[in-house]
């Protein structure tokens, strides 16, 4: 399953590049709103910082790049593609978040925006395990995971095919504990998205220090 929902993600999201930016630019999540606020107060000017699926860059990965030092992955080339345009001071991979690598303790946050859920359920623990060891002691992470449990689904969804899946909203909570990152804040946000509203679990967390 995990090559065909990836190859299904990247096609999916190669088809709607244009129509998925001015979708999401309509989606109003105040949670996901505050607490980007919060952690670009609580980072470090210049702070490496890791942006998971940027998609076409706006307004994340460009707000960031205003003060820090941002590389976006995205497993889409026409999202890195449009991204590379709109924040021409950022870096962009095209691949995998799955079998992307960083050096240990090179991070000082990392942003997964709606992007975590359209990996298998299988690879969510260990990727979370991977960016706990890629963040600084007292790195920060700022990620959405929906709330409600699924093994995978894969269907239409804005006019393509999509894959995705979670592991639940408690799932998620008792993974980060276990990884020793400390839950600044953990919120179920009820989005509103064009279609009407879908609910993500936000979590800022921070890894430990030592
Ligand atoms: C819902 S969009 C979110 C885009 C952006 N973060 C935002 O909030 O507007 C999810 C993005 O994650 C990317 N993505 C999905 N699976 C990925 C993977 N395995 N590795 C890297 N990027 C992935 C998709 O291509 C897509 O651009």
């Amino acid at each position: 399953m995990s090559d065909r929902a990836k190859s299904i993600v990247s096609a999916g999201y190669d088809a709607i590049a244009e129509e998925f930016l001015d979708w999401s630019l309509k989606v109003v999540d105040p949670v996901r709103d505050r607490l980007f606020a919060e952690l670009v107060a609580r980072l470090p000017e210049g702070a490496a910082v890791l942006d998971i699926g940027c998609g076409a860059g706006i307004p994340w990965t460009r707000a960031l790049a205003d003060r820090f030092d941002v590389t976006g992955i995205d497993i889409s080339s026409r999202q890195v593609e449009a991204a590379r345009l709109n924040v021409p001071v950022a870096t962009f991979i095209v691949g995998d978040i799955s079998s992307a690598s960083f050096e240990a303790r090179s991070l000082g946050g990392i942003i997964a925006f709606y992007s975590i859920a359209h990996l298998p359920v299988d690879e969510h623990g260990p990727l979370l395990d991977r960016l706990a060891r890629w963040l600084r002691p007292g790195g920060l992470l700022l990620a959405s995971v929906p709330v409600a449990e699924s093994a995978g689904w894969t269907g239409e969804w804005l006019g393509t095919t999509m894959f995705f899946g979670s592991l639940g909203a408690e799932a998620y909570l008792a993974l980060l504990r276990s990884l020793d990152f400390e839950l600044l804040a953990a919120e179920e946000s009820t989005v509103q998205e064009p279609e009407g509203p879908t609910d993500f679990l936000w979590v800022l967390a921070r890894r430990a220090q030592r």
